[in-house]
């Protein structure tokens, strides 16, 4: 029996625990229940998500004595635009949503951004609980207070900080996800070692080919990913600086899940696994780091079986002008300047808005 494992976001007043551990949806009312003011909850979800485990959810909260509605959206990344975002608000406000309710947002990245935003202007901020069922949720969007949609202009553009009262990991339902989705999720798990901690990203050259199947391997890759990313928006919540880190491999990610339409050619943890490999070759080009760095993350993608350069994604792919245009809607760009997340080596990233377009250009056109 795997205990659940506690990783504490001391963020004063907006403080919470992150919860992660198998069978945890089936403890949901009990954990939820400390937080409850009266004895009911409205649970955002998706199709896919409320056909494999909703009723479940809603059996443990009853369980607790705790009343349940939910609204289902349709599954995938379109349902975080405007229309969506407006059917939500509206529903909970409907279901006579307070500002000391709880809305739990149930289902996976896309879900989590949706329904943290709905909740962050709700009644100009009410509660919410996010019960994360993909492993790229797990281990990045629903911890950090990250909410938001999308725009027509690019992803992720419209949105709010605000942060959950509880995080429920249940690492379990993992099992549920096809081997590419949960692969995609890997991507972001890999992201953290890259970023910050060589120490793991050793570990994980050894252990997450068996992720899938060792739930006590699987608890520990999730519970050091929260723990960093707890870390890093403790000391840097609204990303002023060091938080900008997460976003190792998305300055080209972005680019190229734009490209590529937001479609099923490229998931987004496929595209930030590409741009982590392009990261590292970016920085070793630029003399910031030695050839066997990227060369480690290439090994380690491909041992994975995931996608690490652009003749991995199927179909047509834009010149490099139009990939590095894209790449200019980034969330970082300053004064018109891109800026990328490089690396001294394995675990010592850091952003720099110094990166030469001749430099770029030779690193897309020998990924292609
Ligand atoms: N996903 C990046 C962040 O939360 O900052």
């Amino acid at each position: 029996m795997t205990h659940p494992a506690t990783v504490h976001v001391p963020l004063g007043d907006r403080a919470y625990d992150v919860r992660i551990g198998p069978g945890l949806i089936d403890r949901a009312g009990a954990e939820i229940a400390p937080l409850l003011r009266r004895p009911r909850v409205a649970i955002v979800t998706d199709d896919t998500v409320a056909g494999l485990h909703l009723s479940r959810l809603q059996a443990a909260l009853t369980a607790q004595g705790i009343a349940s509605e939910a609204l289902c959206l349709p599954s995938g990344e379109g349902t975080k635009s405007w229309p969506h975002l407006t059917a939500c608000v509206e529903w909970l406000l409907d279901q006579r949503i307070e500002r000391r309710d709880i809305v739990v947002a149930f289902g996976g990245g896309v879900i989590g951004d949706l329904v943290g935003f709905a909740a962050a202007i709700l009644r100009r901020g009410v509660r919410f609980v996010q019960i994360p069922t993909t492993l790229l949720a797990q281990v990045d969007s629903s911890v950090g207070g990250k909410t938001g949609i999308n725009s027509p202009h690019g992803k992720n553009l419209i949105g709010a900080f605000h942060q959950p009262s509880l995080v429920l990991a249940d690492i379990a339902v993992l099992d549920t996800l096809s081997p590419r989705d949960f692969l995609a999720g890997y991507g972001e798990v890999a992201k953290y070692g890259l970023l910050g901690d060589a120490g793991f990203f050793e570990w994980l050259e050894a252990n997450a080919p068996r992720l899938r199947d060792d739930m006590a391997a699987r608890q520990h890759a999730v519970a050091h990913s929260v723990a960093m990313k707890a870390g890093i928006v403790t000391r840097d919540e609204t990303e002023q600086g060091e938080r900008a880190l997460l976003n190792l491999g998305h300055t080209f990610g972005h680019a190229l899940e734009s490209a590529t339409g937001y479609s099923s050619r490229l998931l987004h943890g496929e595209g930030v696994a590409i741009g982590c490999a392009l990261a590292f070759d970016l920085s070793a080009r630029m003399g910031l780091c030695s050839q066997e760095a990227p060369s480690r993350v290439l090994e380690h993608l491909r041992q994975m079986g995931m996608p690490a350069a652009i003749r991995d994604i199927p179909g047509e792919m834009p010149d490099d002008a139009a990939l590095i245009r894209l790449m200019g809607q980034d969330k970082k760009v300053v004064d018109g300047r891109l800026r990328f997340v490089l690396a001294r080596g394995i675990g010592e990233a850091f952003v720099s808005d110094d990166v030469q377009p001749d430099t770029l250009e030779q690193v897309l056109r020998d990924a292609r």
